[in-house]
């Protein structure tokens, strides 16, 4: 047991899926997973443990936000051991391109502030996905024929930012999509020597207004899943 995480030593596997919504990891782990157990139910924040084609997974929910993530993932890698965690959820598309329904596969997070910027202080660091990770998802994609786009995305301290100067560089910049979890997850991965990743189902596009209907997000956010099991197994 850890402060927020209920699980006892060994319940957690070493690949953890992140979502934010822990309703998602429930969904997830009845959905994907066989003989999925709840390993932790403290303040509501869902986790799972089961096995994919034999792999023992563990689906944790991290909340919305960096500093929420933060406290999951600190406790999954330095309490549980975890090796390899990959965050599974939605962003906002951020470039024409990058339609509702498609996956986004961020290659780095680009941030203003993360809860490791007090550590990290003048240092400008580049968060980027674990290369065996990304390279595994981008092939799984590819096989499932999944619209898929590789690259930077944005992990944001604000939903309802007031930033549309901030909006515009990024756009500029080739800035895929918005989310926020991405950035912190990545950097406590270096810190802690583990591989990360993120697989994103844009489920809004910030241009445009489009937005996913509640009816149709289950099967899109399947896809994404498959993509992280797949690449955490590959
Ligand atoms: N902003 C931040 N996070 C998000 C968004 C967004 O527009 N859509 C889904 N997650």
């Amino acid at each position: 047991m850890t402060v927020h995480i209920g699980a006892k030593p060994g319940d957690i596997a070493e690949t953890v899926l992140m979502p934010g919504d822990p309703y998602r990891a429930k969904w997830a782990a009845e959905t994907f997973l066989e003989d999925a157990q709840l390993v932790n139910e403290v303040r509501g924040m869902l986790g799972f443990t089961g096995t994919w084609r034999g792999h023992r997974v563990t689906i944790q929910g991290s909340g919305m936000g960096m500093p929420s993530l933060s406290i999951y993932a600190n406790e999954l890698m330095a309490e549980y051991g975890a090796q390899t965690l990959v965050r599974i959820g939605s962003c906002g598309g951020m470039q024409p391109h990058v339609g509702i329904r498609d996956v986004i596969i961020a290659m780095t997070a680009s941030t203003i502030t993360s809860p490791s910027s007090g550590i990290l202080r003048e240092l400008n660091f580049a968060p980027c996905a674990d290369w065996t990770l990304l390279r595994a998802a981008v092939d799984a994609a590819e096989a499932r024929g999944t619209k898929t786009h590789v690259g930077g995305i944005y992990s944001s301290d604000v939903f309802y930012a007031e930033r549309p100067d901030l909006d515009e560089q990024m756009v500029r910049h080739g800035i895929l999509g918005v989310e926020m979890e991405a950035a912190e997850l990545y950097t406590l991965a270096a810190r802690h020597k583990r591989r990360a990743l993120a697989v994103l189902t844009v489920s809004d596009h910030l241009q445009t207004g489009e937005a996913l209907p509640a009816d149709q997000r289950e099967r899109s956010f399947g896809d994404m899943v498959e993509i992280a099991l797949e690449a955490a197994f590959a």
